[in-house]
């Protein structure tokens, strides 16, 4: 078996693609990059499904699983909250305040029974390593490639596991001393997020912090994540040490993407500028587009965002109300439920104005990293 990590996976081309949406997965596999899915927004049951639905679609073709696995989290100590013990933790001024919000932007009721799967009345996000543990088994039974943790060293008995079953471990850093834990643990590929980049994000831009983790990890492999969109952006990572490119932001306005169309659009219309580190989707900061969910928790007269897992509790049951809402073919998003739909988002936004496909993506990505590597050569040579 080969040492290199990047040829265990099978990898065709050096580019990796983030969704939470299961026929991107496909499709950027089926398009010669490796497909990822998030699975820390689904339920186990639709886990199962989605990657059954993958596997059918993409053969043996690679592509991984993503988990939430943060390390430190209200309640971590004792091993996480319950739903319940996490709902009786939540301020009456939050909820007060997201009362309000729906009442101003006109987001209708939800009829019907509080949530009794522990998934959903825990907001529906698996922020707790403890959560991400029910859907290892699903993981390691499956055809995936590549295992990745998102928010924190991966456990020592999870990594082994992996191993043993020929699967590749990567995880996200934001900052060097991340990235050294990780590798010290025994993970097998460091993906650099960047500033730049959609999600969970920390300080540093990614032209420092790509090679920086380079250099720190070496001869770790390294991708590099935020920013990246183009063949120019892909040859830049590359330049910098990094031996491919891990996207998210760039598959969220493609035709395969499950996002709701007026999300779709707003994308497509905004602007580089348009997006916000906050912690007003998970309590961590992570860059989402500027809609009015960001605008209102950023008001100094609004209450701050709760520590994880708290405020993924507070708001769960509200963005839902939003999100279907949001789905009607009326919504826009000038006013009401359109108006707030939050998305995680990029800085790299700015730089898609239309919908396209996922194949289509990962063709001009890496035609155009061939051309900008050309170009480059071009330009030294004539000096
Ligand atoms: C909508 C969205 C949701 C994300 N959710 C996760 C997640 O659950 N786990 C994870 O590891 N990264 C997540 N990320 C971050 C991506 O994996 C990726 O690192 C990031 O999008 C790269 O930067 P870019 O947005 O500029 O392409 C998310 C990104 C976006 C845009």
């Amino acid at each position: 078996m080969t040492d290199d990590p990047l040829k265990r996976i099978g990898m065709a081309t050096p580019i990796f693609g983030f969704s939470h949406c299961r026929d991107v997965v496909a499709a950027v596999s089926k398009a010669g990059g490796v497909g990822v899915y998030g699975a820390g927004l689904h339920s186990d049951d639709q886990i199962a499904i989605d990657l059954k639905w993958i596997e059918d679609q993409i053969g043996d073709l690679p592509y991984g699983i993503d988990l939430l696995m943060p390390s430190k989290y209200v309640g971590s100590e004792s091993g996480g909250l319950s739903g319940a013990q996490a709902k009786a933790a939540i301020p009456a001024e939050v909820t007060a305040f997201l009362d309000d919000m729906m009442v101003r932007y006109d987001v209708p009721e939800e009829t019907g029974d509080e949530p009794e799967d522990e998934f959903l009345a825990l907001g529906g996000q698996r922020y707790s390593a403890a959560q991400a543990r029910g859907i290892l088994d699903l993981a390691f039974a499956s055809k995936a490639k590549l295992l990745v943790s998102a928010l924190g060293v991966p456990p020592a008995d999870v990594i082994d596991q992996a191993h043993a079953r020929g699967m590749v471990v990567a995880a996200l850093a934001g900052r060097v001393k991340h990235a050294l834990s990780h590798v010290a643990a025994g993970v097998d590929i460091v993906i650099a997020q960047s500033y730049e980049a959609g999600g969970h994000t920390g300080e540093i831009g990614g032209m420092v912090l790509t090679p920086l983790i380079v250099d720190a990890v070496a001869p770790v492999p390294v991708l590099a994540a935020g920013g990246i969109a183009d063949g120019r952006q892909m040859a830049a990572a590359l330049a910098l040490g990094a031996k491919g490119v891990w996207c998210g932001s760039v598959w969220l306005p493609t035709g395969e993407s499950d996002l709701l169309p007026v999300v779709k659009r707003r994308l497509v219309d905004a602007a580089a500028e348009d997006t916000q580190r906050t912690r007003a989707m998970t309590g961590k900061p992570s860059r989402l587009l500027k809609t009015a969910w960001v605008t209102e928790w950023e008001r100094p007269d609004t209450p701050d965002p709760l520590p994880n897992p708290l405020h993924a509790v507070a708001i769960g049951s509200y963005v839902s109300r939003i999100e279907k809402a949001a789905a009607s073919p009326h919504a826009t998003a000038q006013s009401g439920a359109g108006a707030l739909a939050p998305t995680a988002a990029g800085q790299v936004i700015g730089l898609i104005s239309e919908e396209t496909s996922c194949r289509q993506v990962m063709v001009e990505m890496m035609t155009g990293c061939v051309d900008a590597v050309a170009s480059v050569q071009d330009l030294l040579e004539a000096q």
